[in-house]
């Protein structure tokens, strides 16, 4: 069959790698794809969020089946168009109700609640009771969390060490629009403290599958410290998290999730990522995504020793309860490579060379922001490039990723050295 993927990051890259390798698979297209993607499929050069363009292109390329990356096509309403479009390509992602789970930490966290799982206490506050919301800041414990309610480019949470701060900031989101229309709402929540890890979960409604989980790292700098990014790295599996922890967070967590997705009817096929805190040995949900991790996929993908495309297959025909997912035993690090300035302002169009150096076996490169210009490949994002390596341990995984890293360059290039570090 034919597949088209929404998407042009690093999670693409490697999910393209992983369908390309299905006996299932015959023509691959990622739209608009980076030039990664390129090299295991077709590209289409249109937009993720323009869907009577993807719903053409579907049909031009005799699409099977539509994999999103992405949320925002998700939170925008892609499945629901392709319900009432082209009802007979299946999709793999949530509809926009469903994705609300990412789309609205407000949607989140009363689902939570409904369905008895566990995460920080919390309230919501709007325009409407404001100075519900500022007395309510006065009193709370240090710190506090701040969480703008709609998307925000991953900058919507605010942690504060100070209440004066909390309530400027609060007043910010509410009455000047800081975020946007996403901090039209605010959840104010309890602060967590622990270790936190992803669990990625597939689903057709009713049943699941668990995928490998991993860990990523935000921070931009050496040892989780500076400004928040999308993610410097990755490992899989995560070392805490063993099967007495597991199991907490299958009854806990991912069968209430799946229990609540199901009895409330709600229409979900496809990713849920749990981002998890462990406190104490227990687990508490920070956040539901309704897509796969990045960079975690860049490590998930290289340990699904089983098809994913078989897997896909089975949650769009909803039969997930028979599907079994098989794991490499191996550890899995990858080290992200990002422009010199990133998470700030940087400058995109850099040639990147060493991109055609023999890579060992055990060594994937995944493309995130780049692409081909006049015969080069080039920087075109903040996360440029990554490198997954398989390893007996994570030093092992790690050093081997930083070995490729050392013979890639482009201009301004930045990676952390230390993906890993508190496990090593
Ligand atoms: P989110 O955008 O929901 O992923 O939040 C971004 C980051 O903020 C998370 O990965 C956590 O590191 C942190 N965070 C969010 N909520 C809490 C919380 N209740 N307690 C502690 N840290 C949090
Ligand atoms: N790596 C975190 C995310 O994909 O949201």
């Amino acid at each position: 069959m034919n597949i088209l993927l929404l998407g042009s990051g690093g999670r693409e890259h490697a999910l393209a790698w992983k369908m390309k390798k299905s006996p299932l698979c015959d023509q691959l297209f990622i739209a608009p794809g980076n030039a990664g993607t390129a090299l295991v499929g077709t590209n289409l050069a249109l937009s993720a969020t323009d869907f009577p363009a993807v719903g053409k292109a579907c049909l031009d390329h005799h699409i099977s089946l539509l994999v999103v990356g992405p949320e925002e096509p998700l939170v925008k309403g892609i499945v629901d168009y392709f319900k009432a479009n082209h009802p007979q390509i299946p999709v793999i992602g949530p509809s926009a109700f469903g994705a609300q789970l990412e789309g609205s930490k407000a949607f989140a966290k009363a689902f939570m609640e409904r369905h008895g799982i566990p995460t920080a206490a919390y309230r919501e506050f709007s325009n409407d009771n404001f100075d519900e919301g500022i007395a309510y800041i006065r009193q709370h414990t240090l710190p506090i969390v701040l969480k703008a309610d709609g998307l925000a480019a991953g900058k919507g949470v605010l942690i504060l060490n100070d209440h004066e701060e909390a309530v400027k900031e609060f007043t910010d989101m509410i009455r000047a629009a800081k975020f946007g229309a996403a901090g039209n709402k605010v959840v104010i929540e309890q602060f967590l403290s622990g270790i936190e890890m992803s669990v990625f979960v597939l689903t057709d409604g009713a049943h699941y599958v668990l995928l490998p989980s991993a860990k990523d790292y935000k921070r931009i700098g050496e040892g989780d410290t500076g400004l928040n990014t999308g993610g410097m790295g990755a490992i899989s599996p995560v070392p805490f998290a063993d099967e007495a922890f597991m199991n907490k967070v299958i009854d806990r967590v991912v069968e209430p999730t799946i229990h609540g997705l199901s009895v409330e009817e709600i229409d979900y096929t496809g990713f849920v990522f749990v981002g998890l805190i462990k406190v104490g040995d227990d687990p508490y949900v920070i956040e539901y995504n309704c897509r796969m991790g990045d960079p975690e996929t860049e490590v998930v993908m290289p340990r699904l020793a089983s098809d994913l495309v078989a897997h896909l297959l089975a949650a769009v025909n909803g039969e997930l309860a028979n599907e079994v997912v098989l794991h490499d035993e191996r550890i899995a690090c990858t080290v992200m490579a990002v422009s010199g300035g990133y998470p700030g302002d940087y400058e995109k169009g850099k040639t990147i060379s060493g991109l055609n150096q023999a890579i060992p076996d055990s060594s994937l490169l995944f493309h995130a922001g780049t692409a081909a210009k006049n015969g080069a490949i080039v920087t075109n994002g903040g996360r440029v490039l990554c490198v997954s390596s398989y390893g007996n341990d994570i030093s092992a995984a790690v050093s081997q990723s930083k070995k490729v890293l050392a013979g890639i360059h482009f201009d301004g290039m930045y990676y952390r050295q230390d993906i890993g570090y508190e496990f090593k």
